[in-house]
């Protein structure tokens, strides 16, 4: 049976290719998910990709994630520096977890260098474009794989 995992993008994300090319490059959020479609396929991983612009939306879908995920990969953006609601509904996931940025979040404005999920989750990857996304893919497999 394969695992489960759900690919979690906050606020902004959809403006992916329009947004701060310099910070994110230019592939659009529907590009990455047809690239992360296709690495979670070679892995015999089933896939949900999704994205909202609402802090409540998104700690919705982390709770529901405890009923039919494996494990979550999570683009918090904005809210990874500001949300505790996002964080304690992380918390409550006791699955694999991995927190991922397009950017170097560390190099960047201070306001930025804090993460409040940093703590919560099993993993991160900062800095690596959108090639982060496929890296993160990759070890969710492999620390699912550990685990059965
Ligand atoms: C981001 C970094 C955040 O600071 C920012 O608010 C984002 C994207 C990244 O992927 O590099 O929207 O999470």
């Amino acid at each position: 049976m394969s695992n489960k995992i759900i690919i979690i993008n906050g606020p902004n994300l959809n403006l992916l290719g329009e947004r701060e090319q310099s910070q994110y490059g230019s592939i659009t959020l529907k590009n990455l998910e047809e690239n992360c479609t296709k690495k979670s396929k070679e892995l015999n991983l089933e896939l949900k990709f999704c994205q909202s612009n609402v802090e409540g939306e998104l700690v919705n879908i982390i709770q529901d994630a405890r009923k039919n995920f494996d494990g979550i990969i999570i683009n918090a953006a904005a809210f990874t520096h500001t949300s505790v609601a996002i964080r304690d509904a992380l918390e409550v996931f006791k699955k694999p977890i991995i927190e991922l940025h397009i950017s170097n979040i560390y190099k960047r404005e201070e306001f930025r260098q804090k993460s409040l999920i940093s703590d919560v989750v099993s993993g991160g990857i900062f800095g690596l474009g959108a090639n982060g996304y496929i890296l993160a893919i990759i070890s969710m497999h492999n620390l699912l794989k550990n685990e059965n």
